[in-house]
């Protein structure tokens, strides 16, 4: 089965969760060709063009122009093609793994000579003559920016109308049969933040299995999983009847539990409904609005802490974190766990003023009613979402009902990685 969950909002039509629009995924990680590769290079069915004679072992094609010349090269640094070679002596042959560090290559390599046969470029450097066999499509793939899918500019923003036709989910039992419908699920996690199974048995643990599909469960302070019910002395809001306002959770752990799952067992009579919001979108809108507001967010450390009669725990890092070009990549926002602000003894209490305004800024965007996914969990229900951009929130409930959440946590890069293997297998399928 797969539908739409109603959200609380008017809806006008039904929006299967598909494949539609997903975004393709980066290449794998490019590597020079292998040993294998470089036999057809000599192959002689390949029309070789020339280059500039190489200095070192007998090049058997004869000569081979500069590789200045070469433009399939241009760009692209004689130590980066060194470092990239993919050679039997370079690189491991079954895992693949290098073999050789910086410090084994020669400071002043230089590229001596190159030529091309339809796809593959054989590359010789100096001062060694060590020669690297190259594909054009990796060549191509080294002047492509770095990949980070965790920055915003790989993500899809949105805001609660994205979804006024309803939330995409999948049913566990799909999910589990179909290496498709787990592919589009993990994809969504990458590129909205979060997705929703139903359906998953309401027997106490089944968090933990959705979260091995997804990776690897992240243990914490709270355990391997947690429940998140009405408790008789709480360590933490979350275990009342209390709303709690969009939060991320354990911001207080460094590194912080990157994806979050919350499984309902059982649902109260009245409230405790869901909401989610798109952190990088809020942070996005504060940008924009009040610029002086976001970098201070991303320039100031804040610390966030948490202690129970077990644990201590504390973090300091800012609300907002910046990659090096500046997207937004993280966000914590948790006001149950920030402390108080330490600017140190250069800081002033104008310093301070301004802090806290930027921080009053963007706990009001966050909180913009245009921003937040409503909806309820039903028994069955598992939402899984990204900890570093999605920030969750409940209504208040009676404390006397029955109301009980199983959560636990898992890591972003693990299931990136789950996604990657489903899509090697479906490619090498095709
Ligand atoms: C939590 C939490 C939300 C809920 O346990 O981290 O925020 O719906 N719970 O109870
Ligand atoms: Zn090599
Ligand atoms: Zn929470």
């Amino acid at each position: 089965m797969t539908g739409t969950l109603p959200t609380h909002r008017p809806r006008s039509a039904v929006t299967p969760a598909s494949a539609a629009g997903l975004r393709s995924g980066p290449p794998l990680a490019g590597a020079g060709m292998n040993a294998g590769d470089q036999v057809r290079v000599g192959s002689p069915n390949k029309r070789w063009r020339l280059l500039r004679r190489a200095p070192g072992p007998a090049n058997a094609e004869g000569a081979m122009k500069t590789a200045a010349h070469e433009p399939v090269l241009d760009g692209l640094a004689p130590i980066l093609l060194r470092h990239g070679c993919g050679c039997a002596e370079c690189r491991d042959a079954g895992s693949g793994q290098r073999l050789a560090s910086i410090t084994d290559l020669p400071g002043d390599v230089s590229v001596t000579g190159a030529r091309t046969a339809g796809n593959a470029v054989e590359v010789v450097f100096g001062p060694d003559g060590h020669r690297a066999v190259f594909s054009r499509a990796w060549l191509d793939d080294q002047r492509r920016p770095p990949e980070d899918d965790r920055a915003e500019d790989a993500k899809r923003l949105w805001a609660a109308g994205d979804y006024a036709a309803g939330l995409p989910w999948q049913s566990w039992p799909r999910y589990l049969d179909d290496a498709r419908v787990r592919e589009d699920c993990l994809a969504a996690l990458l590129r909205d933040g979060f997705f929703l199974l139903r359906d998953v048995p309401c027997q106490p643990g089944t968090v933990l299995s959705v979260a091995g599909t997804a990776g690897y469960v992240r243990e914490t302070n709270y355990g391997r999983l947690f429940d998140v019910r009405v408790e008789a002395t709480p360590a933490n809001l979350a275990f009342t009847g209390l709303p709690v306002a969009p939060h991320t959770d354990n911001p207080y752990r460094d590194p912080v539990p990157t994806v979050q799952l919350l499984h309902c067992l059982a649902s109260a009579v009245d409230g405790g409904d869901s909401g989610l919001v798109d952190g990088f979108r809020a942070a996005a809108l504060l940008r924009g609005a009040d610029p002086a507001a976001f970098e201070i967010l991303a320039r100031t450390p804040v610390t966030f802490a948490y202690a129970d009669a077990h644990a201590e725990l504390r973090a300091t890092r800012p609300m907002i974190t910046t990659d090096p070009r500046g997207k937004i990549r993280e966000i914590r926002f948790n006001s149950r766990s920030l402390q108080p602000l330490r600017l140190g003894r250069e800081g002033s209490p104008d310093e301070a003023v301004a802090f806290y305004a930027a921080y009053r800024a963007f706990a009001e965007t966050v909180i913009r009613p245009e921003l937040m996914l409503t909806f309820r969990l039903a028994p069955g229900d598992c939402v899984v979402f990204d900890n570093t951009r999605i920030l969750h929130a409940r209504t208040g409930f009676a404390a006397a009902g029955q109301r009980h959440l199983q959560g636990c946590y898992a890591d972003l890069d693990g299931a990136a990685s789950a996604l990657a293997v489903l899509r090697r297998a479906r490619k090498a399928a095709r």
